[in-house]
């Protein structure tokens, strides 16, 4: 939607203008998945598309959340703006992120109405989740005077999201809504948050994005449960290296020599993708800047094999697309990205072959899984930002 559309439909939920516009992005993850929580290396990069919010204060003592994606319509007093709402409810999302602004301090003396837009396919693993926590964190991160740096924006959105809507996600999503640069990637160190804009100019290639329509399901706590099979994984290597802090600590080496202390069979294949993946991460990164697009690629197929075999996280649908799009001729590398379990894949694709592509991977993937398949192709774009 147009912004004068989206200031039309303020003034018509709430018989006043907008005061402010702010744009927070999706992303894609290019390599480097469910790392981030063990204190690995990601390479996600921002998309164009996001969550649009505009606000205006109220004469009410009330927040008043409404969403051009969702028809429910949900009004929080002020004195509750720290309650998670029931019933996985949408606006825990901006909910959680106001909550923590009031938990450090701020007392807002009006009510606001606040109306979201989102152009992010939803429930595709392109965090859509992120960019509405994002964009609410940086806006009242504005209001409340505290101007908070782009990573504590981030940690504000993970934590809204472990709060108030119950899943223990890593910092990737939110990093890369609130950190994102047109056309770069970010190379993002998740234990100590160093990172670099990695450019991303990839001659006559594209980065082709695959939405299976099969959502994928964060919350069903399949998530959380891979969460602590990685700590299942990282106490039990405790036993034999007390140092350790984080499984993306270990070289796959280190790993080899270590693993037998890992006696819980599933703990052992989750550790050995989480240590596999930091390490294809830190080699992507440099292949792709040594112009080593062919590796790049290589590495990618293989992520989503261990994702597949040793993480559990593709599932039929993801499988079937990875797997079409591997056959084609021109495509670089292919893979699941985000949480899993549904959502969409990245591909590389060279930009002649992509009528093809498409043709060949949508018809293969509908005549294996009955489901029809939506393409994108993915713009890298800014992070969160006042317009
Ligand atoms: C989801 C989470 C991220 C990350 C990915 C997997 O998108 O929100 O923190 O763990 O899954 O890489």
């Amino acid at each position: 939607m147009q912004l004068p559309q989206l200031k039309t439909a303020f003034l018509q939920t709430f018989g006043q203008p907008a005061d402010a516009i702010y744009f927070a992005p999706g992303r894609v993850n290019l390599i480097g998945e469910h790392t981030d929580y063990n204190g690995g290396f990601v390479f996600p990069c921002a998309l164009s598309f996001g969550t649009y919010l505009l606000l205006a204060p109220n004469k009410d003592d009330v927040f008043r959340f409404r969403s051009l994606n969702v028809p429910e319509r949900i009004d929080v007093p002020l004195h509750k703006l720290t309650d998670v709402l029931p019933n996985h409810c949408w606006a825990n999302y901006p909910l959680g992120c106001i909550a923590q602004s009031v938990r450090r301090g701020w007392a807002p003396t009006t009510g606001y109405d606040l109306l979201f837009s989102g152009d992010v396919p939803q429930g595709a693993g392109l965090s859509s989740s992120a960019a509405i926590e994002v964009v609410t964190a940086f806006a009242f991160s504005e209001l409340s005077h505290t101007n908070l740096s782009s990573t504590e924006i981030a940690l504000i959105g993970q934590a809204s999201e472990h709060e108030f809507a119950g899943v223990n996600c890593g910092i990737m999503d939110q990093f890369a809504s609130a950190h994102g640069k047109k056309d770069h990637a970010i190379f993002l160190n998740c234990d100590t948050m160093e990172f670099q804009l990695v450019p991303i100019a990839l001659r006559g290639i594209k980065i082709v994005i695959a939405n299976t329509h099969s959502p994928h399901k964060l919350d069903s706590g399949a998530y959380n449960a891979r969460v602590s099979e990685c700590q299942t994984a990282l106490s039990q290597l405790r036993k034999v290296r007390p140092d350790l802090k984080n499984l993306a600590e270990l070289t796959p080496s280190d790993f080899e020599a270590c693993s037998v202390a890992i006696t819980d069979a599933v703990a052992f294949r989750r550790a050995r993708h989480v240590v596999g993946e930091v390490d294809r991460t830190r080699r992507a990164v440099e292949a792709l800047q040594a112009g080593d697009i062919t590796l790049f690629g290589k590495l990618m197929n293989q992520s989503h094999v261990s994702l597949r075999d040793d993480y559990e996280v593709t599932g039929p649908e993801l499988d079937a697309m990875a797997e079409a799009a591997w056959q084609v001729n021109g495509v670089i590398g292919s893979r699941m990205t985000g949480g899993g379990f549904g959502g969409c894949t990245v591909s590389l694709v060279q930009e002649e072959a992509i009528p093809a592509f498409i043709d060949s991977v949508g018809k293969t993937y509908t005549a294996r899984t009955g489901l029809k398949a939506d393409f994108y192709i993915a713009e890298i774009g800014d992070g969160v930002h006042r317009l």
